[in-house]
């Protein structure tokens, strides 16, 4: 059985408890982080606590783990689950007040804070040697996707439709230019071999994978959105994310990208992001 750690303290997973008034739950007022771990090593740390303290403070979160205590929480929970390759989930909530309420409860009441592993195979994925393929849909979540926060209903329902559909995930438009998988970046590399990335805006989510996979890209970049016909018309298409690293797609809405399988400038980049990620974790 897995531990868990809540609050301070390490606990079997069983033994986890929060308030049914705990705001995460009631009102998805929670912010979260997923890292991945690679050889038992936490994979763009700094990262994922820079971007998590960025998504408390933008919704008003105070008093919570400092990066220390991130570092410490992680260490200790692969160190009691031997976790050589996999997860860790991490959650806070704006705690649990008394009862049900709109207003935030006052400063005293502490966020709850969670978090928990998941041993996976990442680097040796089969869906990474077949491709993954996408099927568009309208994106329709709240304005500020740049908030990595538990409100992940719309991207649930989207990647069951998509898989309802035949396909393996669902990419997102507006206005038909793409912004982003349901849990992924989206990234295509054109006819003239230009890797095309949507701009850091507050319509995605400002990926840790997509800042440490950028520099290791051999094609001229551009940050500029792209639309859904050019998507399907892309040399290779790819996702960047923390649990799927670099993942080729090879379908678009029923056309095939490429040849139909995963393109060679894709396969590089996830070699070289696995090797980078190996040779920086901590
Ligand atoms: N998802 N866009 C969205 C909407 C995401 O949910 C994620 C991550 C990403 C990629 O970000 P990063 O490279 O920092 O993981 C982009 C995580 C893995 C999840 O929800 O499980």
């Amino acid at each position: 059985m897995r531990i868990i750690h809540l609050n301070g303290n390490y606990i079997p997973e069983n033994e986890g408890k929060i308030s049914v008034f705990d705001r995460g739950f009631l009102f998805a007022d929670a912010v979260y982080e997923v890292v991945s771990v690679l050889d038992g090593k936490l994979v763009d740390f700094n990262g994922h606590v820079q971007r998590l303290a960025r998504s408390l403070k933008e919704i008003g979160i105070s008093g919570t783990p400092g990066t220390e205590n991130w570092l410490t929480i992680c260490r200790e929970l692969v160190a009691r689950n031997n976790v050589e390759e996999g997860m860790i989930y991490w959650q806070v909530t704006r705690g649990a007040p008394a009862d049900r309420d709109f207003v935030f409860p006052s400063r005293n009441t502490p966020p709850t804070v969670l978090a928990f592993t998941q041993s996976r195979e990442l680097v040796d994925n089969p869906l990474a040697r077949r491709g993954l393929h996408v099927v568009t849909v309208p994106d329709l979540r709240w304005g500020r996707a740049d908030i990595k926060t538990t409100q992940l209903l719309y991207a649930s329902l989207m990647k069951n439709e998509a898989i309802a559909r035949g396909a393996d995930d669902a990419w997102m438009e507006r206005d038909g230019w793409i912004t982003e998988g349901s849990a992924q970046n989206a990234h295509i590399i054109t006819r003239e071999g230009v890797l095309v990335t949507h701009p850091l805006n507050r319509d995605i989510l400002h990926g840790i994978t997509r800042a440490a996979v950028l520099p290791l890209v051999a094609q001229r970049i551009e940050e500029r959105p792209f639309s859904v016909g050019e998507a399907e018309q892309a040399a290779e298409a790819f996702v960047s994310s923390a649990s799927g690293f670099v993942m080729p797609v090879v379908n678009i809405n029923g056309c095939a990208i490429g040849d139909g399988k995963p393109g060679s400038a894709t396969i590089q980049l996830r070699q070289a992001y696995i090797d980078c990620a190996r040779r920086t974790a901590i």
